[in-house]
């Protein structure tokens, strides 16, 4: 078959380290993958005053998928410029509408949470990617006056949200439990919540075998601390996803484990996996970062371009990895992580 084009953009911080273990991960999976490299991210930007060229954003485009480590560097670039001219700009230009965050407690994992058995975290977070507050509109009056006035809008389309609503009404479906949880404030954000409710009561219409539910964004993030087995698939809108995922990624045994894809369903542009955490600049260099996070973005992404056996024997050498790390000793670093999930993908280990 035809080798599969990936774009890697390992980034800045952390992200160029466990973006190097994703590879071998990769690598050791099969020769299918026909890899470029784009060194997008703060060195550039100082380099060159470059953030994201519209050639490069063009060329992008051409690929099966993207692959990407972290942005975001406080020495070298101001802050929210990369995260704003260069990730989000990638999700709304490719029309990531889906952002997808599986929360799942893999046995043999601590978890803050006492006395859970893995079989109770095992949510998917369906993420609205490309709306809401992310949209970058708003303003400032008056600005560095006491009278300042700051706007900022969350923008919500009846389009976007039934695309994303839709995506979830099936993801649940496909699942044993088939429920969906709608996450939200409509009790204060009466204009948006509004409009997510009745899209999400529309559509539960097409699909009557999913239980569906309501939780408040404040409520919800309770339960997932001392519930967490109330939610199977979660909707829910840009903002309130980006938190609650932090929050599943700490329930689920820390943001080093926590893979995400951003999705373009119909395939119009190329999907972007990458680790739901940031470039971490107070552990970059050290390796002391997690790579498994890149490493189940590229299970995700093997899934996402068809490889659905390949996919699975990466989440499996993941979870006989973590297994296996409660009996070592000291703390392994990003590379042996790395090189031992690796050698479990080749039949090695
Ligand atoms: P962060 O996720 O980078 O770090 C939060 C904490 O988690 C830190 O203590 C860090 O050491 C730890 N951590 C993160 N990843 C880890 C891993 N793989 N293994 C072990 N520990 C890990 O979030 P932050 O500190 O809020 O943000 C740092 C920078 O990253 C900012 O510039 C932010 O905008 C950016 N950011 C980028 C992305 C992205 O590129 N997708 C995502 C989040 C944050
Ligand atoms: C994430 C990050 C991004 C987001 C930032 C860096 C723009 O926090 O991927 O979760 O808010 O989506
Ligand atoms: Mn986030």
């Amino acid at each position: 078959s035809r080798s599969i084009r990936l774009a890697v953009i390992p980034g800045d911080g952390i992200g160029t380290e466990v973006v190097t273990e994703g590879l071998k991960v990769l690598q050791a999976v099969g020769p299918k993958f026909d890899i470029t490299e784009y060194d997008l991210g703060a060195d550039r930007y100082a380099r060159t005053g470059e953030v994201l060229p519209d050639s490069v954003l063009q060329e992008l485009r051409g690929y099966d998928a993207i692959l990407l480590g972290a942005v975001g560097d406080p020495r070298k670039v101001p802050p929210g410029l990369l995260e704003r001219d260069l990730l989000l700009r990638i999700r709304f230009d490719f029309d990531h509408y889906v952002n997808l965050r599986p929360v799942k407690l893999l046995p043999g994992v601590a978890t803050p949470l006492a006395d859970t058995p893995p079989e109770n975290i095992d949510i998917v977070v369906v993420r609205e990617g490309t709306e809401s507050l992310y949209a970058g509109t708003g303003g400032a009056m008056r600005k560095g006056t006491p009278h300042e006035v700051a706007t900022q809008e969350s923008i919500n389309t009846a389009y976007g949200v039934e695309r994303v609503v839709r995506y979830a009404f099936a993801k649940a479906q496909s699942r044993p439990r088939k429920k969906l949880t709608l996450v939200h404030k409509t009790n204060v954000l009466t204009f948006a919540g509004d409009l997510w409710q009745r899209t999400f009561d529309r559509v539960a219409e097409e699909y009557p075998e999913v239980t569906t539910d309501y939780v408040h964004i404040d409520a919800a993030t309770m339960f997932f601390v001392n519930q967490p087995e109330r939610f199977d698939v979660i909707v829910t809108d840009n903002l309130f996803g980006d938190i609650i995922t932090d929050l599943g990624a700490a329930v689920a045994g820390g943001i080093g484990l926590a893979a995400s894809g951003n999705i373009n369903p119909e395939g119009a542009a190329p999907s972007m996996f990458e680790p739901v955490h940031g470039s971490a600049p107070d552990i970059a260099g050290q390796s002391k970062a997690d790579p498994t996070a890149t490493i189940l973005s590229v299970a995700m992404l093997l899934d996402h371009v068809g490889l659905t056996a390949e996919a699975a024997r990466v989440e499996q050498a993941v979870a006989d990895d973590i297994v296996e790390r409660l009996s070592h000793a000291a703390a392994r670093t990003t590379r042996e992580i790395g090189d031992d999930i690796a050698a479990r993908v080749s039949g090695g280990a």
